[in-house]
């Protein structure tokens, strides 16, 4: 098939790479010419493991059954040819809470701008949006059709309601699950696929797109190996409200957990339990499950902040108060202060104290800073008078540029960061973390404080390699 992803971050350009490499013809747009031109290069703008292999072997061979993958700025260019259209651009929160919608507004207006009646597409909402903003992106392509176009040209919306000559489009949501650091396997072998739209048309459209994934007939990148036993994908078709509400609940529900742990971790400390030993044993019931159960800094990133955050708004907009949802923001907001107060605890001052952070991506396998614990953690102690040292394997040219702001002395490795730290704490569970020689920091540390805000230590080997070791909820 033909496909236009507009937007190429973190969701559009692994989709768009993906569904090339599956075999469709793809045009990525994007409004920042420096990242089309590093696209055109071959290059990718984000770290994504195996993103580049996948994105250089689409651009140059074609992808495994021949697609192709082009890059442009101009969304005409993208649209006319395309019988699907993807809107994958960003949908960051402001301050009340609510999603800032005007790239999703531009993008629609300009997709109606570019439609023309030589098809009929399908217009596909990738971007996590409120619950009826199918709706309001329909209303909006059908604006900009108005517009922009001579009368001639003009149709109204849904299949079967519009000028006999003129657009023809749909409005679909596909909400994307995908997580950083492990986004191509995400999306060729993902737990299922949801799509919500009000015509059957715009469903089978969409079943015939990812019909590869969902029969899972394609021969697997190197990049990304399929899993052992992994049959076919689940396709959850629904109305266009359910599949927005799909996405919003999946990550209010991922939050909560987490946020869950951290409140029974915090517990655990009152009462001397392990929350690792806990997690494990409640885990094991296959009821709960073993992941999203881990104690630490909270949650960060661009999606689950923002994401409950945009359900609070929703429900109280319906005059509904989410009791849950609120507690789990207000958890991880408290979990992140409670790093800086186990430090404040073994330091007792921590003016004119060097502390080092170990990580500051939100999580591992990603340069994504957006909400990440670490950088929350550094703007407190700051202002609290420290001195603070940061080392991250992936994402310090992405703090370096992205916060100017932020007072960080940048670290070349580890020892190097432990290097004179009162001191350290490990914020982000890299594997390169998990693997270092404890001594060899302390060897090089003014002192011997070592908050383990990811449970990724051994108490007992920590406090053998001569550390003050602290966890969470242990
Ligand atoms: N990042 C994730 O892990 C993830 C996972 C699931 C869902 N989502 C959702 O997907 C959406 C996209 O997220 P992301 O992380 O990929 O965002 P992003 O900020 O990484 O990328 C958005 C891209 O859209 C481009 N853009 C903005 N306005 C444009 C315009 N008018 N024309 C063309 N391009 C334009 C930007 O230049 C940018 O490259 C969001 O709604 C997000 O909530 C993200």
């Amino acid at each position: 098939m033909q496909v236009c992803v507009i937007g190429t971050g973190y969701v559009g350009l692994v989709t768009g790479t993906c569904l090339s490499y599956l075999g469709h013809d793809v045009v990525c747009v994007d409004n920042n010419p420096a990242k089309i031109d590093q696209l055109r290069a071959g290059e990718s703008p984000i770290y994504e493991p195996g993103l580049s292999e996948l994105l250089t072997h689409c651009i140059k061979q074609g992808g495994a059954q021949k697609g192709t993958l082009r890059f442009s700025m101009s969304i005409e260019e993208g649209v006319r040819p395309a019988d699907v259209v993807f809107i994958a651009v960003g949908t960051p929160p402001q301050p009340s809470g609510e999603p800032d919608l005007q790239y999703v507004e531009a993008v629609a207006r300009a997709i109606g701008a570019a439609l023309d009646a030589s098809k009929p597409r399908v217009i596909v909402n990738k971007s996590t949006v409120p619950i009826g903003s199918g709706n309001w992106v329909e209303m909006l392509v059908r604006e900009g059709i108005h517009s922009l176009q001579p009368a001639s040209q003009r149709g109204t919306g849904s299949l079967g309601y519009g000028q006999a000559d003129g657009p023809v489009f749909m409005v679909a949501s596909n909400p994307e699950f995908l997580r950083e650091g492990s986004a191509i396997g995400d999306t060729l072998y993902p737990d299922r696929i949801v799509v919500g739209a009000h015509e059957p048309e715009a469903l089978s459209m969409l079943r015939q797109l990812y019909a590869p994934i969902l029969e899972q007939t394609f021969k697997a990148p190197s990049v990304a190996v399929r899993p052992e036993g992994f049959g076919a994908v689940p396709l959850v078709t629904t109305d266009l409200q359910s599949a927005e509400m799909i996405k919003y609940a999946a990550n209010a529900f991922l939050a909560t957990k987490i946020s869950f742990a951290n409140e029974i971790a915090n517990l655990c400390e009152k009462v001397g339990a392990d929350v690792v030993e806990v997690a494990r044993g409640i885990g094991l019931d296959a009821r709960i499950g073993q992941r999203f159960l881990n104690a630490g800094a909270g949650w960060g990133g661009s999606c689950f902040g923002k994401d409950v955050s945009a359900l609070v708004s929703i429900a109280r907009e319906y005059g509904y108060e989410p009791q849950m949802l609120k507690a789990t923001i207000e958890v991880n907001h408290a979990q992140r202060q409670r790093i800086v107060q186990k430090l404040q605890d073994q330091l007792k001052i921590v003016k004119g104290k060097t502390i080092g952070l170990m990580g500051l991506a939100f999580k591992p396998n990603t340069d994504d800073l957006r909400d990440a614990p670490a950088l929350d953690i550094a703007r407190t102690l700051l202002k609290m008078g420290a001195r603070i040292k940061g080392y991250d394997p992936i994402a310090m040219e992405a703090c370096k540029r992205q916060h100017p702001e932020l007072d960080l002395v940048y670290a070349a490795d580890p020892v190097d960061l432990a290097w004179g730290c009162d001191a350290i704490v490990a914020v982000t569970e890299w594997d390169e973390f998990k693997r270092l020689d404890l001594a060899q920091l302390k060897a090089v540390m003014r002192s011997n404080v070592l908050v383990d805000a990811r449970n990724i230590y051994d108490p007992a080997t920590a406090e053998h390699d001569g550390f003050v070791y602290v966890g969470v909820g242990r």
